[in-house]
């Protein structure tokens, strides 16, 4: 089965043709960074337009790569959920007119669980029940995935979301947006241990808290200035990088542990997080955990991945009629 799938849920207008929600026949990001990067964050209302504008050359672009006719894919697929919802509804909209014109069946995605599915594409021998670390830039939860379509999310951040936290620690140090690739970049250079860090406290076993962390960096930052002096930026990039997966990592394993689940995979924006990766390859060799990582090219947002969970919420017969609309928040476990 053949599913051409869209992605327009925050910055990147995505098109992709995905076999079996397995194997890539194409897939095209067109990314607005360039355009958002001056205002320091997304401008909901640019995304928007921006995805107007782009999305028809996208989705024949996808096509094209792939050598097929619209005539000849078996679906589409569209993120539905969460995300901005003036850029989601552009990619529901155009995919509701394909699926209408063509008679093909609409499947709307997740855009949380196509994050997950990024792993199915970059390993063919992955299939549920699997514990996934689910980090992006508006989310960061500990999910078990029952099956491909059943979700239970036992831990959550209780504030800001992983990414949210790398972007804001990162405009603090003077890095631009998007904050978290440059971080990430810089790092190498500096010593995790220059800069103390706190270790958030959370009521829940396995939830998250960020946002203290993130303070943390800006008064660092401040106090600093107020002493005529800066912070040196690989420094604090290092630190932060390295107590951000830690924290991540301590969590997930002890979730892990709790549930007895030992394949583990890691999805999501911050997944191509180089500390993070390998705090998580070191353990999971240390532990006996299978751990399961997208490829980079998958880890931001991409249609691909939303084609590969289209193909696996098609066969649990969870398609979509014309009256199919876009939210901005939805649970990871709900349907559409
Ligand atoms: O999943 P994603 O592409 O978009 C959302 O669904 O939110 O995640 C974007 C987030 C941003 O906050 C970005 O800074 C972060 O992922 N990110 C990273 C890295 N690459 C992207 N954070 C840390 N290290 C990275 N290498
Ligand atoms: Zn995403």
């Amino acid at each position: 089965m053949k599913i051409l799938s869209i992605e327009s849920s925050c910055d990147e207008t995505a098109a992709a043709v995905v076999e079996n929600g397995r194997i890539v026949l194409s897939s095209v990001v067109d990314s607005q960074v360039e355009e958002h990067k001056k205002f320091g964050g997304v401008v909901p209302e640019i995304a928007s337009r921006r995805h107007v504008e782009n999305i028809v050359a996208v989705v024949r672009q996808a096509l094209a790569d792939a050598a097929l006719d619209l005539e000849q894919v078996d679906g589409i697929a569209v993120t539905a959920a969460p995300g901005l919802i003036g850029a989601v509804l552009v990619g529901v909209n155009f995919a509701k007119g394909l699926a209408f014109a063509q008679g093909k069946p609409l499947i709307p995605v997740h855009h949380l669980r196509g994050h997950v599915a990024a792993n199915y594409i970059t390993h063919p021998d992955l299939a549920p029940p699997f514990l996934c670390l689910v980090v992006s830039g508006g989310h960061s939860h500990i999910a078990l995935v029952r099956d491909y379509t059943h979700f239970e999310v036992i831990g959550r951040t209780r504030d800001d979301a992983a990414g949210e936290a790398f972007d804001k620690a990162a405009r603090s140090i003077g890095l631009g947006y998007p904050g978290g690739v440059a971080m990430d970049k810089i790092s190498h250079q500096g010593n995790p241990h220059a800069y103390p860090l706190p270790t958030p406290h959370t009521e829940g076993p396995f939830d998250y808290s960020f946002s203290g962390l993130k303070t943390a960096v800006i008064n660092l930052s401040h106090n600093a200035a107020q002493k005529g002096q800066a912070l040196v930026p690989e420094d604090m990039a290092a630190s932060f990088c390295n107590q951000v997966a830690q924290i991540l990592w301590q969590k997930f394993e002890t979730a892990a542990d709790y549930t007895g689940q030992t394949r583990l995979a890691i999805a999501g924006g911050v997944s191509a997080n180089s500390w993070l990766r390998s705090l998580a390859l070191e353990q999971s060799k240390k532990r006996g955990f299978q751990l399961y990582l997208p490829e980079l090219s998958l880890c931001g947002d991409n249609a691909a991945m939303i084609g590969a969970q289209g193909y696996y919420e098609f066969l649990a017969g969870h398609t979509a009629g014309m009256s199919l609309n876009g939210r901005p928040y939805m649970e990871l476990g709900d349907a559409f």
